[in-house]
Protein backbone atom coordinates (compact mmCIF):
# COMPACT_ATOMS: atom_id res chain seq x y z
CA UNK A 1 0.00 0.00 0.00
CA UNK A 2 0.85 3.65 -0.80
CA UNK A 3 1.84 5.19 2.33
CA UNK A 4 3.63 8.18 1.18
CA UNK A 5 1.75 11.71 1.45
CA UNK A 6 0.21 14.11 -1.17
CA UNK A 7 3.62 15.95 -1.92
CA UNK A 8 5.81 13.40 -1.71
CA UNK A 9 4.04 11.50 -3.93
CA UNK A 10 3.58 14.69 -6.30
CA UNK A 11 7.55 15.17 -6.16
CA UNK A 12 8.32 11.44 -6.86
CA UNK A 13 5.79 11.59 -10.14
CA UNK A 14 7.52 14.72 -11.30
CA UNK A 15 11.01 13.30 -10.88
CA UNK A 16 10.06 10.35 -12.92
CA UNK A 17 8.23 12.44 -15.81
CA UNK A 18 11.34 14.97 -15.43
CA UNK A 19 13.80 11.16 -16.04
CA UNK A 20 11.55 10.25 -18.62
CA UNK A 21 11.98 13.90 -20.59
CA UNK A 22 15.67 13.37 -20.07
CA UNK A 23 15.45 9.64 -21.43
CA UNK A 24 14.13 10.92 -24.56
CA UNK A 25 16.65 13.68 -24.97
CA UNK A 26 19.26 10.98 -24.54
CA UNK A 27 20.82 13.66 -21.88
CA UNK A 28 20.32 10.83 -18.86
CA UNK A 29 22.10 7.93 -19.40
CA UNK A 30 21.99 5.53 -17.23
CA UNK A 31 24.48 2.91 -16.74
CA UNK A 32 24.59 -0.95 -17.95
CA UNK A 33 24.62 -1.74 -13.82
CA UNK A 34 21.24 0.58 -13.22
CA UNK A 35 19.52 -0.72 -16.05
CA UNK A 36 20.70 -4.31 -14.76
CA UNK A 37 18.86 -3.67 -11.90
CA UNK A 38 16.20 -1.70 -13.23
CA UNK A 39 14.85 -4.90 -15.49
CA UNK A 40 15.68 -7.68 -13.41
CA UNK A 41 18.76 -9.04 -15.82
CA UNK A 42 20.89 -11.74 -14.02
CA UNK A 43 23.81 -9.54 -15.57
CA UNK A 44 24.39 -7.92 -12.62
CA UNK A 45 23.69 -9.69 -9.12
CA UNK A 46 23.50 -13.22 -9.96
CA UNK A 47 26.92 -12.56 -12.09
CA UNK A 48 28.76 -9.14 -12.19
CA UNK A 49 29.41 -8.47 -15.68
CA UNK A 50 27.84 -5.38 -16.53
CA UNK A 51 30.84 -2.51 -15.48
CA UNK A 52 33.30 -4.93 -18.09
CA UNK A 53 30.49 -4.85 -20.91
CA UNK A 54 30.15 -1.53 -20.36
CA UNK A 55 33.75 -0.76 -20.53
CA UNK A 56 33.90 -2.32 -24.14
CA UNK A 57 29.95 -1.63 -25.60
CA UNK A 58 29.97 2.19 -24.29
CA UNK A 59 31.71 3.37 -27.17
CA UNK A 60 28.77 2.09 -29.09
CA UNK A 61 25.76 2.82 -27.18
CA UNK A 62 24.28 5.74 -29.88
CA UNK A 63 25.10 3.25 -32.90
CA UNK A 64 22.48 1.70 -34.83
CA UNK A 65 24.06 -2.16 -33.42
CA UNK A 66 22.47 -5.24 -33.62
CA UNK A 67 22.45 -7.05 -30.63
CA UNK A 68 22.09 -11.20 -30.45
CA UNK A 69 21.59 -12.43 -27.07
CA UNK A 70 21.61 -16.39 -26.63
CA UNK A 71 19.17 -17.39 -24.12
CA UNK A 72 16.72 -15.48 -23.07
CA UNK A 73 15.31 -17.03 -20.00
CA UNK A 74 12.07 -18.59 -18.48
CA UNK A 75 12.42 -21.68 -20.60
CA UNK A 76 9.58 -22.63 -21.47
CA UNK A 77 7.46 -20.28 -20.99
CA UNK A 78 6.78 -18.55 -24.25
CA UNK A 79 6.10 -14.67 -22.31
CA UNK A 80 9.00 -15.24 -18.97
CA UNK A 81 12.21 -14.02 -19.54
CA UNK A 82 13.66 -11.24 -21.46
CA UNK A 83 15.02 -9.18 -18.54
CA UNK A 84 18.50 -9.19 -20.31
CA UNK A 85 17.19 -7.93 -23.98
CA UNK A 86 14.92 -4.71 -22.29
CA UNK A 87 17.89 -3.97 -20.47
CA UNK A 88 19.86 -3.79 -24.25
CA UNK A 89 17.05 -2.21 -25.63
CA UNK A 90 17.41 0.20 -23.29
CA UNK A 91 21.32 0.42 -23.29
CA UNK A 92 21.16 0.63 -27.02
CA UNK A 93 18.77 3.00 -27.38
CA UNK A 94 19.00 3.02 -31.34
CA UNK A 95 19.63 -0.82 -31.22
CA UNK A 96 18.18 -3.93 -32.89
CA UNK A 97 17.77 -6.55 -30.16
CA UNK A 98 17.41 -10.24 -30.92
CA UNK A 99 16.99 -13.15 -28.50
CA UNK A 100 17.55 -16.45 -29.39
CA UNK A 101 15.96 -19.18 -27.34
CA UNK A 102 15.65 -23.43 -28.32
CA UNK A 103 11.74 -22.53 -27.02
CA UNK A 104 9.26 -20.50 -28.28
CA UNK A 105 9.93 -17.01 -26.59
CA UNK A 106 7.45 -14.79 -29.15
CA UNK A 107 4.97 -13.65 -26.01
CA UNK A 108 8.12 -11.10 -25.33
CA UNK A 109 8.46 -9.45 -28.71
CA UNK A 110 8.34 -5.73 -28.51
CA UNK A 111 9.49 -2.80 -30.70
CA UNK A 112 13.23 -2.94 -31.43
CA UNK A 113 13.20 -6.42 -29.83
CA UNK A 114 12.64 -9.68 -32.09
CA UNK A 115 12.73 -13.67 -30.52
CA UNK A 116 14.19 -16.18 -32.98
CA UNK A 117 13.47 -19.87 -32.07
CA UNK A 118 16.57 -21.87 -32.49
CA UNK A 119 19.74 -23.84 -30.66
CA UNK A 120 22.77 -21.96 -30.18
CA UNK A 121 24.44 -25.55 -30.92
CA UNK A 122 23.14 -25.46 -34.61
CA UNK A 123 25.60 -24.11 -36.53
CA UNK A 124 24.01 -24.00 -39.69
CA UNK A 125 21.21 -21.55 -37.99
CA UNK A 126 24.07 -19.64 -36.51
CA UNK A 127 25.79 -19.07 -40.17
CA UNK A 128 22.64 -18.07 -41.41
CA UNK A 129 21.26 -15.49 -38.62
CA UNK A 130 24.07 -12.72 -39.32
CA UNK A 131 22.83 -13.21 -43.29
CA UNK A 132 19.06 -12.56 -42.68
CA UNK A 133 19.08 -9.83 -40.33
CA UNK A 134 23.19 -8.13 -40.94
CA UNK A 135 26.55 -8.24 -40.91
CA UNK A 136 28.42 -10.14 -38.66
CA UNK A 137 31.18 -7.79 -36.54
CA UNK A 138 33.51 -10.61 -35.33
C1 LIG B 1 19.79 -19.01 -17.68
S1 LIG B 1 18.63 -18.67 -18.95
C2 LIG B 1 19.34 -17.27 -19.75
C3 LIG B 1 19.19 -16.02 -18.95
C4 LIG B 1 19.28 -14.79 -19.79
N1 LIG B 1 20.50 -14.73 -20.57
C5 LIG B 1 19.12 -13.53 -18.95
O1 LIG B 1 19.93 -12.63 -19.11
O2 LIG B 1 18.19 -13.45 -18.15
C6 LIG B 1 18.94 -19.93 -20.12
C7 LIG B 1 18.05 -19.89 -21.36
O3 LIG B 1 18.72 -20.60 -22.38
C8 LIG B 1 17.78 -21.34 -23.14
N2 LIG B 1 18.46 -22.46 -23.76
C9 LIG B 1 18.85 -23.65 -23.21
N3 LIG B 1 19.47 -24.42 -24.12
C10 LIG B 1 19.51 -23.71 -25.28
C11 LIG B 1 20.02 -23.97 -26.58
N4 LIG B 1 20.60 -25.12 -26.87
N5 LIG B 1 19.88 -23.01 -27.55
C12 LIG B 1 19.26 -21.85 -27.27
N6 LIG B 1 18.75 -21.54 -26.04
C13 LIG B 1 18.86 -22.46 -25.05
C14 LIG B 1 16.74 -21.75 -22.10
O4 LIG B 1 15.49 -22.06 -22.70
C15 LIG B 1 16.69 -20.53 -21.17
O5 LIG B 1 15.63 -19.66 -21.53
Amino acid sequence: MDTADPVTRRRAATVAALRQLLDALGQHRRSLTDLAVAFGSDKWGAHWYTPLYERYFEPYREQQVKVLEIGVGGYKAVDAGGESLRMWKHYFRRGMIYGLDIFDKSGLAEPRVQLLQGDQGDQEFLRRWPGSTGRSTS
